[in-house]
């Protein structure tokens, strides 16, 4: 087997934390790698008003294959002040670098599996018929368009006169904005094209059909929306009705799948959703899950670059801690997801075995899990810590 080079991506606060845990549990399930650290985060934009290098970049650029942490990032005002003296007022503006890494290697498919672990007391319950509690089991991938949608940043306040003029030929723009003064108008574009919004449906029906899930569900809102939600439901019935026969269809509309969410949500496999109704599904169904301690995600782009990650974020608060409290677990499915994309499902395999085990067997548990407030004291109360959680993962390898 040839050894691997990945390159590690900690960031900021907890994501160097739960990143060297993840890192440990690979080793110890037999996973050979190098890996490359890269530079990227608050401490870069302070230093060198840039959060993600050029260096970082090219690395990935050799290597295609990441595992990132997290990243901190604060607003405009604040950023400012906590640039280096010698760097603050040449004109260095922050930008999110984990955007800038999705802009950059065009990372515009996003999968956000959420599976809940038996015996997780995260898990989510419903009243059942008469008095009985029902625990269903989710197991939903999302696919998420990662790059288009209203999160594109084409938008404008005061838009400029051509702008402006574009959006009076619309009748509808006419209409209902007219007569409102273009200085008091915002506008947030929701841009989908063909490309790729074909790339993610076919990524998601070839998932469905990998790992045989029996449905993909288009999650929009074609009925209204109905030039971009209502091309990617167009092309997903082409596709399916041309590639995919044997996978059903579905469409819910986004707000009734967040109240389905609570009825039935074991009935869903494969979910594919815009970049900002996507988001929503996910975190969404994270929550029955277990939450941000579980939830974890892949990027790829068409060039081969995958980044791994979980979906939280630095938690500040407590990355200070002498002892890590957070849930590492994220993290370690994160990972897993990455040796799913390299081929090594023995080892992915193993691990989440692991996971399970130590999650059914209930003796381990973080704070999250035990439902504690994020304190240094829950390590008192009887919550692991978070390298007790990774360790108790690896007694569990075999
Ligand atoms: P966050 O995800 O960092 O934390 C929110 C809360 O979730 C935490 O206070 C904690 O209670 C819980 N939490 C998060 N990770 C956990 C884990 N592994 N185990 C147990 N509990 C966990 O989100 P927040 O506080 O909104 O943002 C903090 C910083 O992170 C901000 O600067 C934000 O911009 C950044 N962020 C970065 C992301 C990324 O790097 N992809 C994603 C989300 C936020
Ligand atoms: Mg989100």
């Amino acid at each position: 087997m040839t050894k691997r080079t990945i390159v590690t991506l900690p960031g900021d606060g907890i994501g160097d934390v739960v990143l060297q845990e993840a890192i440990r549990v690979l080793d110890s399930a037999g996973f050979e790698a190098s890996y490359v650290h890269g530079d990227i985060g608050w401490e870069y934009w302070c230093k060198e008003g840039n959060p993600l290098p050029q260096r970082t970049i090219d690395l990935i650029d050799k290597h295609k294959i990441a595992l990132f942490g997290a990243i901190t990032s604060k607003p405009n005002d604040e950023a400012k002040a906590e640039l280096s003296s010698e760097l603050r007022g040449k004109g260095f503006i922050y930008s999110s670098p984990i955007v800038g890494l999705r802009q950059h290697f065009n990372l515009d498919i996003c999968v956000r599996p959420c599976k809940s672990y038996k015996g997780n007391p995260l898990n989510f319950v419903r009243r059942g018929k008469g008095n009985t509690i029902d625990e269903p089991l989710v197991d939903v991938v999302i696919f998420r368009q990662n790059t288009e949608c209203l999160y594109s940043g084409v938008e404008w306040t005061n838009p400029p006169a051509q702008v402006y003029q574009a959006f009076m030929t619309h009748p509808k723009f006419a209409e209902n904005f007219g007569k409102v003064p273009v200085e008091e108008l915002s506008i947030s574009t929701r841009i989908f094209t063909k490309k790729a919004t074909t790339r993610i449906l076919l990524a998601a029906f070839e998932h469905a059909r990998k790992y045989k899930y029996k449905s993909v569900t288009v999650c929009e809102k074609p009925n209204v929306i109905r030039e971009t939600s209502g091309l990617m439901w167009k092309l997903a019935r082409a596709i399916q009705q041309n590639s995919f026969p044997e996978i059903k269809l579905l469409n819910t509309n986004i707000d009734a799948q967040m109240m389905w969410l609570t009825k039935n949500p074991e009935e869903y496999g494969v979910i594919v959703a815009g970049n900002m109704f996507g988001d929503i599904a996910s975190d969404a169904f994270a929550g029955l899950i277990g939450g941000l301690g579980f939830a974890c995600s892949a990027q790829f782009s068409s060039d081969n670059i995958a980044v791994f990650e979980p979906t939280h974020g630095s938690a500040p608060k407590y990355a200070g801690y002498e002892v890590s409290i957070v849930n590492p677990i994220a993290m370690i499915e994160s990972a897993c997801m990455m040796l799913d994309y390299i081929g090594e499902k023995l080892i992915s395999s193993k691990i989440r075995k692991a996971i399970a085990d130590v999650i059914e067997e209930g003796k381990v548990r973080t704070y999250d899990m035990m439902k504690m407030a994020g304190r240094p004291e829950v390590l008192k109360n009887g919550a692991a810590s978070t390298s007790q959680m990774t360790d108790a993962i690896i007694a569990k390898l075999k």
